[in-house]
């Protein structure tokens, strides 16, 4: 009957109960937002007259005392406690008596987890947020050795037209950069206290939600109690976030594991963040990329799971929302060294220019060129122009080689209109430095592209 909410209850809860019920294996990990809540409450109800302040100052030492259990290690975390919120009121009043048990006036569990879990999630998305601001920065360095490098650019994974390796990382910038934004949006938009707002109806006291809000570093109050204490949003949010951000770290990590094999030959990973095999001695395997393509998918199964516990909840405060937490955990502490891991594999990467640029030389990827040419010199209508290049990569199939080493007489044997001018069309790296449009491929635009970057990580 040692439970602080056992006044109405004549049996004991059951063992089987304590194990299912308790949160307090996990949540203990809020100790110190839960903490810091407990003293900017307790500072807030001084200053109100609801606390003296030789109560205050008892509070005050006690949870310092209880911090430094928790931190040596001798915090004796119980399961019987159910929750961290529990667990340290308990050792706070066996410390100080009394004082200790007047802390929790107008205030609930409901909206004392909500504040301490809606900090840990504040802070996490600027956390991760600085984690990606270092790994775009690695990818920047990288990209800018490689704004003349030529790869082939590909859709439906077939040879399309000629990029620079500068500018194919590009893209994974961009990506990174609106995660970036994700992040901070969502850092902004539940930036309210839910403290105050009690179990779910606000309470009689006369409490000033503002300073215990400005204490704890909020931007502002919540406004409406009945949502704040259900209000889950903001650890959607961050599942959301992150899913998108380890979305995007897959399709990186896919094409690392591609360019790593013999058949693109594009990249090889250091033997730092490689692995080998225990049969097969030859073996050098792209582990790191291969679980952070793995990990994506951990990552989208608890953003489903709270999605799912969320879903047709009444109002107010339910016990289903215990369930929000070790997947946020899990999933933040994925995000945090999958960003890690990838910025350390990128750094050591070797990249291979010489395998990119004999790629090019597979699959006519000049063809939209000639086809161009035919359009902007010999003023033909693009459909004709489609067909004519059609026939030329025909006669380079049959030829063996590639469209950008035909001759120019063949060209000429297809269409006579065709002059001379047609060969620096064909060449693969001009293919690439015709793309001048605004955010194309052309090495002058690449090297825009990574200012802008640049410039986005220093603002
Ligand atoms: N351990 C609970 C949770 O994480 C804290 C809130 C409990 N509130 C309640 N009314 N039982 O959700």
């Amino acid at each position: 009957m040692d439970k602080m909410w056992s006044g109405r209850f004549s049996a004991s809860a059951s063992d089987l109960l304590d194990q299912f019920n308790a949160s307090i294996m996990f949540d203990r990990k809020l100790y110190r937002e839960d903490i810091e809540g407990s003293l900017a409450h307790a500072t807030m109800l001084e200053h109100q007259g609801i606390l003296t302040s030789q109560e205050l100052e008892e509070i005050k030492g006690g949870l310092a005392q209880v911090t430094q259990e928790i931190e040596s290690g001798t915090f004796e975390w119980k399961i019987s406690d159910e929750d961290l919120h529990m667990g340290i009121e308990k050792r706070l009043t066996a410390l100080i008596g009394d004082a200790g048990k007047k802390l929790h006036t107008a205030r609930s569990r409901n909206d004392q987890i909500a504040t301490d879990f809606r900090r840990y999630v504040l802070k996490k998305n600027l956390e991760i947020v600085e984690g990606l601001k270092y790994l775009m920065q690695e990818v920047i360095v990288v990209a800018e050795k490689h704004t003349e490098t030529l790869i082939p650019g590909m859709t439906h994974l077939q040879h399309a037209q000629p990029i620079n390796f500068g500018f194919h990382l590009g893209a994974y910038l961009a990506m990174f950069k609106r995660d970036i934004e994700r992040f901070e949006d969502s850092y902004k938009r539940n930036n309210v206290s839910p403290l105050g707002c009690a179990a779910l109806a606000g309470t009689p006291h006369k409490i000033d939600r503002e300073l215990s809000a400005s204490l704890l570093g909020f931007e502002s109050v919540s406004i409406n109690c009945l949502d704040t204490v259900s209000d889950r949003d903001f650890a959607l949010e961050i599942l959301f976030n992150i899913s998108t951000m380890m979305m995007h770290i897959s399709r990186l990590s896919e094409e690392i594991i591609m360019w790593s094999s013999y058949e693109f030959g594009f990249v090889e990973l250091s033997d730092e963040y490689s692995t080998g095999s225990s049969i097969m001695p030859q073996k050098k395997n792209p582990d790191v990329p291969e679980l952070l393509r793995g990990k994506t998918g951990r990552v989208f199964g608890s953003l489903m799971g709270l999605l799912t516990v969320m879903k047709g909840l009444p109002l107010a405060y339910n016990k289903d929302t215990q369930e929000d937490k070790e997947g946020v955990f899990d999933a933040v502490e994925t995000a945090q060294i999958s960003l890690e891991i990838l910025k350390e594999a990128i750094k050591t990467m070797q990249v291979k220019p010489e395998n990119m640029k004999n790629a090019c030389k597979i699959g006519h990827l000049s063809a939209t060129d000639l086809a161009d040419y035919l359009v902007e010199k010999c003023g033909i209508p693009f459909r004709e122009a489609h067909f004519i290049t059609g026939k030329a990569v025909a006669k380079s199939e049959e030829l063996g080689i590639d469209l950008s080493d035909i001759a120019l007489e063949e060209l000429q044997a297809i269409d006579s209109r065709i002059d001379e001018d047609v060969l620096s069309f064909l060449s693969i790296k001009n293919s690439m430095n015709a793309r001048t449009s605004q955010g194309g491929t052309s090495s002058l635009r690449t090297k825009e592209q990574l200012i802008y970057f640049k410039n986005f990580l220093e603002a």
